[in-house]
């Protein structure tokens, strides 16, 4: 095979994080509560990853960032479905909740009032709106998954919308610092695992 020519043969050794900060920082960034269930499990997960991708209004498209770590991760590979709950700004309890325990330590849905969507992913009350989605295929990138997901059902609630962007400095600090601390140790995961991708990793998902 021959060697990467021009800007590709850059390697990530000349990439200065204070030059990226205020690039990938200043893309938009929603705030949602990722949900599935897989048999009778359902769970949700704060993530921030989230793309539109599509340009057909009545098939909306998008992609999705999930941990393989995460315990939705696993949720959402043997279940296929996953909702989008895009979260409202009096909702920054579930930050915490959702975003700093994984649901492999317990049922974190338990008493976050929630109703079961067409494709059996749990729909979270008082949300800005939802897009409840099946995946259509998924790119693996070592330390996470790219989900392409497709809208089966769409509503918007209203209220106000909360971003990333703006929640952040509502947060506690106790809550900052251990987000701090949460995301110290994944950046560490990430480093050791994402150069290690399988390019047929959704074609041989369980279930599939
Ligand atoms: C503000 C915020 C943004 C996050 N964004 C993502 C994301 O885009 N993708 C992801 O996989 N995890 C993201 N996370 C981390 C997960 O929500 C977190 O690891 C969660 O505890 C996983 O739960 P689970 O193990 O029950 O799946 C985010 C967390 C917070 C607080």
């Amino acid at each position: 095979m021959s060697e990467p020519s021009g800007a590709m043969a850059h390697s990530a050794s000349d990439v200065n994080p204070a030059d990226v900060g205020p690039l990938l920082g200043g893309l938009s960034a929603p705030l949602a509560a990722v949900s599935t269930r897989a048999g009778d499990v359902s769970n949700a997960q704060i993530a921030v990853a989230i793309t539109a991708a599509s340009i057909v209004p009545q098939r909306p498209r998008l992609i999705v960032q999930i941990y393989h770590t995460n315990f939705t991760h696993g949720l959402i590979a043997s279940s296929g479905v996953l909702a989008i709950n895009f979260l409202e700004s009096s909702q920054l309890p579930l930050i915490w909740q959702l975003g700093m325990h994984s649901g492999r330590d317990g049922d974190k849905l338990e008493d976050v009032g929630h109703a079961l969507g067409a494709t059996g992913s749990p729909l979270l009350e008082g949300c800005y709106g939802y897009l409840d989605c099946r995946v259509v295929n998924a790119m693996d990138g070592g330390d996470m998954t790219a989900f392409l997901v497709e809208a089966v059902a769409a509503r918007t609630n209203g209220g106000g919308r909360m971003t990333w962007r703006e929640a952040r400095p509502r947060l506690p600090k106790r809550w900052a610092d251990e987000w701090d601390r949460k995301i110290a140790g994944e950046i560490d995961v990430s480093l050791g695992t994402m150069s290690a991708i399988d390019p047929g990793a959704w074609s041989r998902r369980p279930g599939g």
